[in-house]
C-alpha cells in the first residue's frame, strides 16, 4: 500500500530545497562558503565573533557605533538569574553538556516569554539574550560539575576571551583569544544543516525562540553531525600512531566503517572551514609543541586521499576543530557545547529569515503500512 504522493522520496531530503535564504552560500565543488556574500576566509582573518553575528542577523557589516552598541548589549546580557544557575547545578554531573545547554535554553524561554514573535522588540532581545547567555551556562554547567564555583563573566572581556576566562578562571594570550574567535566565526553558520533546518521547522510553528534553539541544540548533538567532532578524537587516540593509520584505514573502508570528520551531504572537496581550522591547528602548536593526534591526522588525510578522495570525502569542519580546542585545554565533551554557541547566531538569523515569509512546515509521507486492518479483541488474539 501507498499513498497517493506523486513525489519521489528523497532520503535525507537530499537536493530538495526548503527555504530561499540570503544568509549563507556554499559552492561545494569550489570548497566556497560565504555568509552574506563574504568569504568565511575573510571572516576568520578579519572579523570578530560579534561583528560576524550581526552580519548573519542583519544582513549587512556593522557601523563602528552598531558594532559598538551590540558588543555593549551583548556583554551587559551575560549574567545569568540565580534560578537559572540552581537548575544547572541541579543537573547530573555525569551528563553530557549539550543536555545542560538545551535544558537551560528551554528554561530561558520561562524567564523571558517571547509570545510575540513577530514584535522587532522581543525578536532583537531574544537574540541578544540567547547569544549572551549560553557561553555563561555551558562555563557554568562545566565549572559545577566539577564541583567548582560558576565564574561570572567579565565586562571588560569580548566574547571568545570572556567565554574562555568563564572555563579557566584566566584570560586567553592574545593567540589564544584569536583562534578562539576564528573558532567561533567559522562554525556560526552554514545554510540548510539538520539543526538549521531544526530551528526553521520550529521557527515556522512560531513558537518562541528558546524552543527554537533548543530544538536546534538537540539535533546538533548527533554524531553525524556536531557530535562528530568529540568522535575524532576517539578515532586518533584509537588509531594510537602514525604507522598504524594506513593499516587501520585499509580496515576502516574493508568494513564499511565512517572516518569521523570526513564527507560532506555538500562538500566533495576539503571544507574551506577544515582548511582554516588546520592553519589555525598549526599556530597555535607553533607555541604549544605538535601532538601526535595532530601527526596522526594530517597522515591520515594524506591516507584517506587516495582511497575516500575518489569518492569526494575529504576533511569536514570536524577534522580539526576537536584537535584545536584540545591543545586549548578545552574538554572533549564541550567541543560541541563551542559549535552551539557560534551556530546560534546562525539558528537565530534563520528563525528571522523564517518569520519574514512564514508558512509551517507540513511535508508529505508515503505511507507504507497497512490499510483497514479489522480490530481483534484481546481475547482473540494470538
Ligand atoms: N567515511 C567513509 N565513508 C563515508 C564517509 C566517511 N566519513 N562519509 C560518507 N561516506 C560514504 C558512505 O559510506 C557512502 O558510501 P556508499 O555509497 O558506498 O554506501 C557514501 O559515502 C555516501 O555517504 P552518506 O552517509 O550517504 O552521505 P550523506 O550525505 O548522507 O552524509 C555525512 C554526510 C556528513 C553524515 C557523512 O559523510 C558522515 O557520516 N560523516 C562522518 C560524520 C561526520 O564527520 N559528521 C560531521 C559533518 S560536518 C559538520 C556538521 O554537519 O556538523
Amino acid at each position: 500500500m501507498s499513498s497517493e504522493s506523486t513525489t519521489a522520496f528523497k532520503p535525507g531530503l537530499e537536493g530538495v530545497p526548503v527555504a530561499e535564504s540570503a544568509i549563507s552560500f556554499i559552492d561545494g565543488k569550489r570548497a566556497r562558503l560565504e555568509y552574506r556574500g563574504i568569504a568565511v576566509e575573510v571572516l576568520a582573518e578579519e572579523s570578530c565573533f560579534e561583528e560576524t553575528a550581526w552580519l548573519l542577523l542583519k544582513g549587512k557589516l556593522p557601523t563602528q557605533k552598531e558594532l559598538a552598541d551590540f558588543d555593549h548589549e551583548l556583554r551587559h546580557h551575560r549574567r545569568l538569574k540565580y534560578k537559572l544557575l540552581d537548575l544547572i547545578k541541579c543537573l547530573p554531573e555525569t551528563g553530557h553538556p549539550m543536555g545542560a545547554l538545551q535544558a537551560a535554553v528551554a528554561a530561558m524561554g520561562m524567564f523571558y516569554p517571547a509570545r510575540d514573535v513577530a514584535n522587532p522588540k522581543t525578536q532583537w532581545e531574544s537574540a541578544i539574550r540567547l547569544i549572551s547567555k549560553m557561553p555563561t551556562i555551558v562555563a557554568a554547567f562545566h565549572r559545577l560539575r566539577h564541583g567548582d564555583e560558576a565564574i561570572p563573566p567579565r565586562d571588560d572581556l569580548d566574547h571568545a576571551a570572556n567565554f574562555y576566562y568563564m572555563l579557566f578562571e584566566r584570560e586567553p594570550s592574545p593567540s589564544v583569544r584569536k583562534v578562539m574567535d576564528a573558532c567561533l566565526i567559522l562554525h556560526a553558520e552554514h545554510t540548510m544543516n539538520a539543526s538549521t533546518f531544526s530551528s526553521r521547522v520550529t521557527a515556522s510553528t512560531l513558537a518562541e525562540p528558546y524552543a527554537v534553539v533548543s530544538s536546534a541544540i538537540g539535533t546538533l548533538m548527533g554524531p553525524l553531525h556536531g557530535g562528530a567532532n568529540e568522535e575524532v578524537l576517539d578515532m586518533l587516540s584509537e588509531i594510537g600512531s602514525v604507522e598504524n593509520v594506513r593499516p587501520w584505514l585499509e580496515k576502516a573502508v574493508a568494513t564499511k566503517r565512517k572516518i569521523m570528520g570526513f564527507g560532506h551531504r555538500v562538500y566533495k572537496v576539503k571544507d574551506p572551514r577544515a582548511t582554516v581550522l588546520q592553519k589555525l591547528a598549526e599556530y597555535v602548536f607553533s607555541e604549544t609543541g605538535t601532538p601526535l593526534s595532530y601527526r596522526i591526522a594530517v597522515e591520515l588525510e594524506r591516507a584517506a586521499a587516495d582511497v575516500l578522495g575518489p569518492k569526494g570525502i575529504y576533511p569536514n569542519v570536524d577534522f580539526y576543530s576537536g584537535i584545536v580546542y584540545h591543545a586549548l585545554g578545552i574538554p572533549k565533551d564541550l567541543f560541541t557545547p563551542i559549535f552551539a554557541i557560534s551556530r546560534v547566531a546562525g539558528w537565530l538569523a534563520h528563525w528571522l529569515e523564517q518569520l519574514k515569509n512564514n508558512r509551517i512546515y507540513r511535508p508529505e509521507q508515503i505511507y507504507v503500512g497497512e490499510r483497514d486492518v479489522p480490530y481483534i479483541p484481546i481475547e482473540k488474539r494470538t
